[in-house]
Formats: structure tokens, C-alpha cells, sequence
């Protein structure tokens, strides 16, 4: 069996999708799973994961293959293959501040609130901030309209998050996809049946 980690988060229901239009009744086996966190589908054992610990379970080979968002991957210093981008979720990781300010253009230090913490310390960085990063767990963009940060490092994708919560993106930082990904060393010796799995999420590897 392979076993394969998956987000619980956004990127699950057009998942199970995709893969059912490939063949295998994924989105049938995670309607009847219930709070299971292991559910096996045909020759697959899929974990059903945070978002953030997909990369992790893949990294260490627990789990041969997985899906994770490119942010994940890179927040986690992930060692892991990359074999193809998902046809969905793709967004764009940005700076983030609350509507009538411009912290990026006051020089100086600069305070960000993140889900990202070593992912937002690095691309600041390169972009010459002195960045001071707060470490929260979700619902950030709150940091930036309520002053608890300058700005805040988040995830962009219809924009709808931003604009119901009085925020503007500032600049966009880095575009960020899902990807199937591998552990190194299970690619190697099964890479056929990792192959075969690609091609049921739309994709020749
Ligand atoms: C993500 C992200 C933003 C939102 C952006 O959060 O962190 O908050 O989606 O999407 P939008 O531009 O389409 O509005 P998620 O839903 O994963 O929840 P979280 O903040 O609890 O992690």
C-alpha cells in the first residue's frame, strides 16, 4: 500500500475531486470516513493531516507521497520531491496591511504577524527589512487592523479576506501552488506506483 498525506484544509474537497475524476473514489471514501484520520482507498492509505505536518510525514517517510502548498514546504524546510503543481489553490504570499497604512515605506524595523514564521523572517529579509516576526496560528490578518503588527505575511487567493477585513496587499512576496510531492527515497523504489497515482491527479510525471 501507499500511503499518502493529505491537508484537511481547503485543498481537500477539490482533491477528493480531481481524484475521482481519475478514477479513484477519494471524495466517496472521505464522506464516509467521519472523524477517521486514516482512511484507505483501493491500494492507498491516506492520512488526513494539518496542512502545515503534511511536508513532515513525507520528509521523514512516513507517508511515500502527499500534497502540500509550496508555502508549507519551503515554512517547514521540507527535503522533499516536487513532481507537480495541483491545478488549483495556486495564490500568492504577501505583505499585508491594514487599509491607509504603507508600513513597508517608513523605513525602519519593521513588525509582521505570520503563520509563517521562518518563511516571512527569510523573504523580509531579502528584501532588506529588519523584520521583527510574530508567530501566530491563523486568522492574522487581525494583527495588522487591530496593531499587534505593522503588517502581516499571509496567503492571497480571490482576495475576499482582505477586502471584508479593511486590508490591502502591499507587495507580493512569493506565488504559491499545491504540489504532489515525495519522499526521496521512496521515489526511488516506487516510483511506478507514485507515477500512477500523478496521473489520477491529472498530471504525467
Ligand atoms: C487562508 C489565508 C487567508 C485566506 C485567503 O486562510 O490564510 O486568511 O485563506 O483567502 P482569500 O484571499 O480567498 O480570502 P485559511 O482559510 O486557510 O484559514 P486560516 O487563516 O485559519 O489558516
Amino acid at each position: 500500500m501507499l500511503t499518502v498525506a493529505l491537508p484537511k484544509g481547503r485543498l481537500l474537497e477539490p482533491l477528493g475531486a480531481l481524484a475521482e475524476a481519475g478514477g479513484l473514489p477519494l471524495a466517496a471514501a472521505l464522506r464516509a470516513a467521519g472523524r477517521a484520520l486514516v482512511v484507505e482507498v483501493g491500494d492507498l492509505r491516506v492520512l488526513l493531516l494539518k496542512d502545515a505536518d503534511v511536508p513532515v510525514y513525507v520528509a521523514q517517510g512516513v507517508a511515500e507521497v502527499g500534497v502540500a502548498g509550496l508555502d508549507q514546504v519551503l515554512e517547514r524546510n521540507a527535503d522533499v520531491l516536487r513532481l507537480m503543481r495541483v491545478p488549483f489553490g495556486h495564490c500568492r504570499l504577501c505583505l499585508i496591511a491594514a487599509d491607509g497604512s504603507r508600513p513597508a515605506e517608513e523605513g525602519g524595523g519593521l513588525v509582521i504577524a505570520s503563520k509563517y514564521p521562518r518563511l516571512a523572517a527569510e523573504l523580509a529579509a531579502r528584501r532588506g527589512h529588519q523584520a521583527t516576526v510574530i508567530p501566530l496560528a491563523g486568522s492574522v490578518e487581525l494583527a495588522a487592523r487591530l496593531g499587534l503588527a505593522d503588517a502581516v505575511v499571509d496567503l492571497v487567493e480571490t482576495g475576499r479576506t482582505l477586502r471584508e477585513n479593511g486590508l490591502h496587499p502591499v507587495d507580493e512576496w512569493l506565488r504559491v501552488a499545491p504540489y504532489l510531492i515525495a519522499n526521496r527515497a521512496a521515489f526511488h523504489v516506487r516510483r511506478d506506483e507514485i507515477r500512477a497515482l500523478g496521473r489520477t491527479l491529472g498530471g504525467a510525471l
